[in-house]
């Protein structure tokens, strides 16, 4: 799968330990940044990713900040953008499962590493429902 990944300086060590524990997985990765730790504004990396996804430079995104709440309402005012946060496997798996979500965002500082990897791999190989969800989310945009 080609993602895309982007992060500010709160989830920049789980963002470049997940660029290699995907890549060595065969998956390409495109990092939007940020590129260091140093404090940045979450919305210039958020919207970087929004952009690649929504025009198909990637497939999917993941995302992250300290609480994911930052990137997730970026995220989710691009029209094209269904970004689910998850801290938890069941609710990783809900956020395919009914959201569809095509970008995962998740809570670095109130997560293990381990648990981002978790959530990575079920959101991953989690399928859409369809059905009435398809339904749902029809009703999400803004006209
Ligand atoms: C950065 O300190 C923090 O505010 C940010 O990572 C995020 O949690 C914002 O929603």
């Amino acid at each position: 799968m080609k993602l895309g990944i982007a992060s500010d300086h709160a989830g920049f060590e789980y963002k470049q330990k997940l660029i290699s524990y995907l890549t060595k997985k065969g998956h390409e990765v495109v990092d939007y940044g940020t590129y260091s730790t140093d404090s940045c504004d979450y919305p210039d990396y958020a919207h970087a990713l929004a952009n690649a996804v929504e025009s198909g430079e990637v497939e999917n995104g993941i995302a992250l900040c300290g609480t994911g709440n930052g990137v997730a309402l970026t995220l989710n005012k691009h029209q094209g953008i269904r970004a689910g946060l998850a801290w938890g496997t069941e609710i990783a798996k809900l956020v395919k499962q009914h959201n569809n979500a095509n970008v995962l965002v998740m809570p670095a500082r109130f997560i293990s590493y381990r648990m981002a990897v978790e959530l990575v791999k079920v959101w991953m190989t989690t399928e859409f429902e369809g059905g009435r969800h398809q339904r749902r989310l029809d009703k999400v945009p803004v006209k």
